[in-house]
């Protein structure tokens, strides 16, 4: 099989990070994890109290990131600082959302995405992959779950991160993260016409992983 472009996408929760590592480590790929670029730029507004949008726009120049096959995360530096392990608090998770939906950020992340993509070889996961990243992308998944059994999930994985927090509160949290990402003016999140949608709500996650495989052999 030639080195492909794997777009996937989908709402909050739903595994795309976790199977996207699984991915990229089976087939010797690169990873990037397009989110950890809108927190990171998150976690800078936050930590600096930037709330003028030209000067997040600006801001966006300072990011930058470590992409490499043999690396379990993708590693996020701002000003040359490493901020990766601040990019899953809560209070990152609440206001995500408001920062990428500005056009200027998303118009910077974007070129940034693309260059990285350039070569293939690489999975992208993110909300507007398969629509404006990379609309030629080899494979386009948007991966689902009910938001019930995503919010279950994403409250094992922040307890075990060692963080306070109740299934009830998550599945509050990614549905208003879903709602503000899916209603946003600028590449809201939406399944791109070409995607195959994955429900993995019974799937575990190198299930999921084994039936993406599948889709890309199927294809190629
Ligand atoms: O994937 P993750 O949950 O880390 O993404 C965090 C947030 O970043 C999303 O809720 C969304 O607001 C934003 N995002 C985006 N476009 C992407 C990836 C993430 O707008 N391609």
């Amino acid at each position: 099989m030639r080195k492909l472009s794997i777009a996937i996408d989908g709402p909050a929760g739903a595994g795309k990070s976790s199977v996207s590592k699984i991915l990229a480590a089976r087939l010797g790929y690169a990873y990037l994890d397009t989110g950890a670029m809108y927190r990171a730029v998150t976690y800078e507004v936050l930590s600096k109290g930037i709330f003028d949008e030209m000067e997040i726009v600006l801001m966006t120049n300072k990011i930058d990131m470590e992409v490499k096959p043999d690396k379990d995360a993708m590693l996020v530096f701002v000003d040359g600082e490493d901020v990766t392990p601040f990019l899953r608090t809560a209070d990152v998770s609440a206001h995500v959302s408001w920062v990428s939906a500005m056009a200027g950020v998303r118009r910077a992340m974007v070129k940034i995405q693309r260059k990285q993509a350039e070569k293939g070889g690489i999975v992208l996961d993110g909300r507007d992959i398969g629509t404006t990243v990379l609309p030629n992308a080899d494979v386009k998944i948007f991966l689902t779950a009910s938001a019930h059994t995503r919010a279950i999930r994403r409250c094992m994985e922040l307890a075990a991160a060692g963080q306070d927090v109740t299934p009830e509160g998550i599945e509050e949290d990614i549905k208003k993260r879903d709602y503000q990402d899916s209603h946003r003016a600028v590449s809201p999140l939406r399944q791109a016409d070409d995607a195959v949608l994955l429900d993995n709500g019974d799937l575990t996650l190198e299930e999921t992983a084994d039936a993406i495989i599948s889709i890309c052999r199927e294809k190629f």
